[in-house]
């Protein structure tokens, strides 16, 4: 594995596997790696020639206030993780890199990006994530590019992203990880001490909850909520969202049978600021 640093070796060491027509896979991160990134990498390594996964804790998705500088960073151990699944190249370019003196271009998506976390934390957010996966998309062309479910709402946005811009790539979305006991893998979650690391358990319960209401036969989207809102209540959980929402535009749902909905939810628990979500499927589908 070759770790590259500069937008101009990263187009030298692709060139010549693109010419050779060999398609390129592309796993965005911020590092900190867990089971979620390793199993985007995997899932990579099987489907595509070349792999590659860029390293980068992009400033412009943080908000003021939030955890920018106190997000957890290990490019050593990072490396070492990726190299043992077989990834070609780690691309873990500086900030000057990505952004340089002068830099004054942001890719802004509408809609998909004011619910939920564009309510909760404001979509500036996913501004500064789609500005920096174009340039991820520009500087790798990449032929695929893996995302986690775990952000159903990045999802949405990054697939508006590319029908919007014709970006040339297709998005392959990957099932959510979790801790045996349930917990969406997170690298937010090394923030929480044992007692919040219980609480936090409250999240995926309540997403069970919900789904266990729909598989019983519950349609009505405001009877699911509350069966989800008991289990949040029982772990001391007071939700900044938890809404039935649809998977494709993120609209909020009255009632769920005809089409898949998204269960999302995001609490702050202890220090660590906690998302998760749960699709139920249509008409009881697996
Ligand atoms: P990051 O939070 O590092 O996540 C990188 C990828 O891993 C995302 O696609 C995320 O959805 C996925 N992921 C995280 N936890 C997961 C889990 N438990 N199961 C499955 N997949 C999981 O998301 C970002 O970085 C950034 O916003 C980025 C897209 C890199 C742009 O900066």
């Amino acid at each position: 594995m070759r770790t590259i640093r500069s937008v101009a070796e990263l187009r030298e060491a692709l060139g010549p596997h693109r010419k050779a027509g060999r398609s390129i896979g592309l796993v965005p991160t911020m590092g900190a790696f867990h089971e979620g990134h390793l199993a985007l990498m995997r899932r990579a390594r099987e489907d595509t020639a070349v792999v590659v996964v860029s390293l980068f804790v992009n400033p412009t998705q943080f908000r003021p206030g939030e955890d920018l500088a106190a997000y957890p960073r290990d490019e050593a151990a990072d490396a070492a993780r990726a190299e043992a699944i077989g990834v070609d190249v780690l691309f873990a370019p500086p900030a000057e890199e990505v952004y340089p003196p002068g830099f004054c271009t942001e890719v802004r998506v509408g809609g998909v990006t004011e619910p939920l976390e564009g309510a909760a934390r404001g979509s500036e957010h996913f501004h500064g994530v789609t500005t920096v996966v174009t340039k991820l998309f520009n500087m790798v062309a990449p032929d695929v590019a893996y995302f986690g479910q775990k952000d159903a709402q990045q999802v949405a946005v990054i697939q508006q992203l590319v029908r919007d811009l014709d970006i040339p790539v297709r998005i392959e979305v990957c099932p959510i990880v979790r801790e045996p006991d349930g917990l969406a893998m997170s690298s937010r979650n090394r923030y929480l001490e044992p007692a919040h690391r219980d609480r936090a358990l409250g999240l995926s319960r309540a997403l069970r909850a919900a789904e266990d209401a729909a598989r019983g036969g519950e349609r009505d989207a405001a009877a699911i909520v509350s069966a989800a809102r008991a289990a949040l209540v029982e772990s001391d959980i007071e939700p900044e969202y938890l809404e039935l929402v649809s998977t494709e535009t993120l609209a909020p749902v009255d009632r769920v049978g005809d089409a898949d909905v998204l269960v999302a939810v995001a609490a702050r628990v202890g220090p660590a600021r906690l998302i998760d979500n749960i699709i139920i499927r249509a008409n009881g589908r697996q």
